[in-house]
């Protein structure tokens, strides 16, 4: 697979097939992801991996938990503006309409929103852990290396979703894992195959065209 084929074919899967993924798998797509770049070559960060066993003592640790909270380095702005905020309204409503599921139907939407709990289904699920006191900077060459995670997945047949939803869960997580003072989780990612039956999965996510979000100076 080229470059342009995975950045293009890397989609959210939210439901996978319970198939195991070996570990080797795995370890092959962490050791090809720790070639992501980062300011200084801080390489700012570290991955929890969890299958078996160990991800099911997440799913039930985070059933006990509901609905959680954030803490203090919330997902997103308070009160998103525009664009962003029509963006992130435009994909909830087109993966509801694709899942069936009207606006006003609350419980089934939050139903839905678990399943970020049980890693959609994925045998394996992945937790970015990061230094506190790292600033903006170091976060986002945290995204380059999940980025790579994910592309180098793609290319194994592994499908992902990364998952803030986990940062709900940041508290119960750093206990259960053992996580020192200084150590926070940042985001959780589902890894598995995904179930092509399944419509949520056929959802293509909107993008703004290159003129909206591109200046060419002096070309
Ligand atoms: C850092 C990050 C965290 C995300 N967290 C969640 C999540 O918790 N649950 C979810 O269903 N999707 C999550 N997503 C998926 C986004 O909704 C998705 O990337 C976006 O709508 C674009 O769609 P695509 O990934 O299919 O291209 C996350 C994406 C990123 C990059």
């Amino acid at each position: 697979m080229n470059v342009i084929d995975a950045i293009k074919q890397r989609i959210s899967i939210r439901a996978f097939k319970p198939d195991p993924i070996p570990e080797a798998v795995v370890r092959e797509i962490m050791d090809v992801a720790r070639y992501a770049p980062s300011g200084g070559n801080l390489q700012p960060w570290k991955v929890i991996a969890v299958a078996g066993v160990e991800r099911d003592a997440v799913v039930a640790l985070a059933k006990a938990n509901l609905p959680g909270d954030e803490g203090e380095r919330l997902v997103y702005p308070a009160n998103l503006w525009e664009p962003y905020r029509t963006r992130r309204y435009k994909v909830g409503e087109d993966m509801y309409a694709l899942l069936g599921i009207g606006r006003d139907n609350k419980p089934a939407r939050f139903m839905h929103l678990a399943q970020n709990f049980e890693f959609f289904g994925a045998p394996v699920g992945l937790f970015f852990v990061i230094d506190k006191a790292m600033g903006h900077g170091q976060w986002a060459h945290l995204g380059m290396f999940m980025q790579s995670v994910a592309l180098a997945a793609l290319e194994r047949g592994v499908q992902s979703c990364m998952q803030e939803a986990w940062a709900r869960m940041r508290a119960p997580l750093a206990a259960h894992f053992g996580l020192g003072d200084h150590e926070m989780i940042y985001c959780g990612m589902a890894l598995g195959y995904a179930d092509t039956s399944k419509a949520v999965n056929s959802l293509r996510s909107d993008r703004a065209p290159v003129d909206e979000i591109a200046e060419f100076r002096g070309f």
